[in-house]
């Protein structure tokens, strides 16, 4: 990684907080980053946030910092729009989860990424668990994949901001469901058909996230959604030649009637056998209860176990997540990881689009255009 100039973060809300602001400011003091500033619509959280990070509170526009790197840390609403103008602006850019709410924003990002050669590295935290790895090699193995099953169901667990609660759950957890579905198929492009209907109702918000305290570090007092979960079902054709239709079976549950504890459950069934990764995900104190083993294969009727331990500091996926965000960034060789990392985000934003829209009762066909 080459050295790093200014950096602009947009949104100094929770998961700044927790994650990027630490980072940035231990790198800072490493002498790894020139200069750190801290911009939000909601000025005296900016000027808190600069004041215990050590850096600039940025007032003006994002165009006026003149930043080399800009780290988009908003609710998802505006990211799409805020990485089209660092990108204007000269910048490359850190994006938080998801990339955008619409296949065609996120077409227009990487439309505009390759044509001025700047980078966009979308941060989907959860690809960076060390499994990941483990579980493509092994699907690998397997031949063309006929089936993925993502689920991601929390016992309680509704995001107390509104960068993780206003787009709703299939936003919130899908949009790491349908990108480790994505990943771990290796379906870059995809075209098809979603449908999906709204499950488990609110309860009147007691199923708070306990790990999301309320400070003046983010949280609002916007009202609870009415709806704590989706399920979503997709024919997939990644684009291949000919061959049976794939399909992707999607479940997330910020709060699942009956759920003794938090489960993520990955299940890929492929030509030639099957992968399987039981974990917990994210900052849940139910990490500490996941079972091993995490993941097995199972083929010619055996079973393999793939991943022993379950990794209970989700400190290491958040750090891994930046570390491969900046060299993307910034070292000539990741150039084309870089690219490929882009372009998995345009597929699950339009999977996950088609799957929101379906909400309303009606299929919808998607296609990723990049
Ligand atoms: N990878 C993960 O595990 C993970 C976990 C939590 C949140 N996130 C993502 O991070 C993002 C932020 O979530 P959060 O929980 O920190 O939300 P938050 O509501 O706590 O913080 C968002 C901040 O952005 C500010 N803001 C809003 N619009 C802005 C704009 N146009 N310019 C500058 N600032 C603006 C708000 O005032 C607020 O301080 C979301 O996209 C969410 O999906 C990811």
């Amino acid at each position: 990684m080459t050295g790093i100039g200014r950096v602009l973060v947009a949104g100094a809300g929770w998961i700044a907080h927790r994650v990027h602001l630490p980072y940035l400011a231990r790198l800072r003091q490493a002498g790894g980053l020139g200069e750190l500033l801290i911009a939000d619509t909601d000025t005296a959280r900016a000027e808190a946030a600069a004041r215990e990070f050590g850096a600039r509170m940025h007032a003006g526009s994002l165009e006026e910092a003149a930043a080399g790197i800009v780290l988009v840390a908003t609710p998802p609403s505006s990211h799409a729009a805020l990485v089209l103008r660092a990108l204007k602006a000269g910048a490359q850019v850190v994006v938080e989860k998801p990339l955008a709410l619409t296949a065609a924003d996120a077409a227009a990002v990487w439309r505009n990424s390759v044509e001025s050669g700047l980078r966009v590295y979308p941060l989907y935290t959860s690809r960076h668990r060390p499994e990941v790895a483990v579980l493509r090699d092994a699907v690998a193995e397997l031949g063309d994949v006929r089936q993925v099953r993502a689920a991601w169901m929390r016992r309680s667990g509704v995001p107390v901001t509104d960068g993780g609660r206003a787009a709703g759950v299939l936003w919130d957890l899908g949009s790491h469901l349908a990108d480790l579905a994505v990943h771990l198929a290796g379906w870059s492009a995809v075209t098809g058909t979603a449908t999906a209907r709204h499950q488990h109702p609110s309860t009147g918000g007691q199923d708070a996230a306990a790990w999301q305290t309320v400070t003046a570090a983010g949280g609002t007092a916007s009202a609870l959604p009415c709806w704590h979960g989706v399920s979503a079902a997709a024919t997939v054709d990644p684009s291949f030649p000919a061959g049976p239709v794939r399909q992707l079976r999607l479940e997330a549950s910020w709060a699942a009637p009956g759920a003794a504890r938090d489960e993520v459950r990955i299940d890929l069934e492929a030509e030639k056998g099957s992968v399987h990764w039981r974990t917990v995900l994210g900052w849940s104190p139910d990490r500490a209860l996941a079972p091993a083993p995490a993941a097995w294969a199972v083929r010619d009727g055996e079973r393999h176990v793939l991943v022993d331990a379950q990794p209970r500091d989700a400190r290491h996926e958040y750090a891994g997540q930046l570390d491969a965000a900046l060299a993307a960034l910034t070292t000539p060789d990741c150039r084309a990881e870089a690219v490929r990392h882009l372009r998995a985000a345009c597929a699950s934003t339009a999977l996950l689009h088609a799957m929101d829209s379906a909400l309303s009762g009606i299929a919808q066909p998607f296609t990723t255009a990049v």
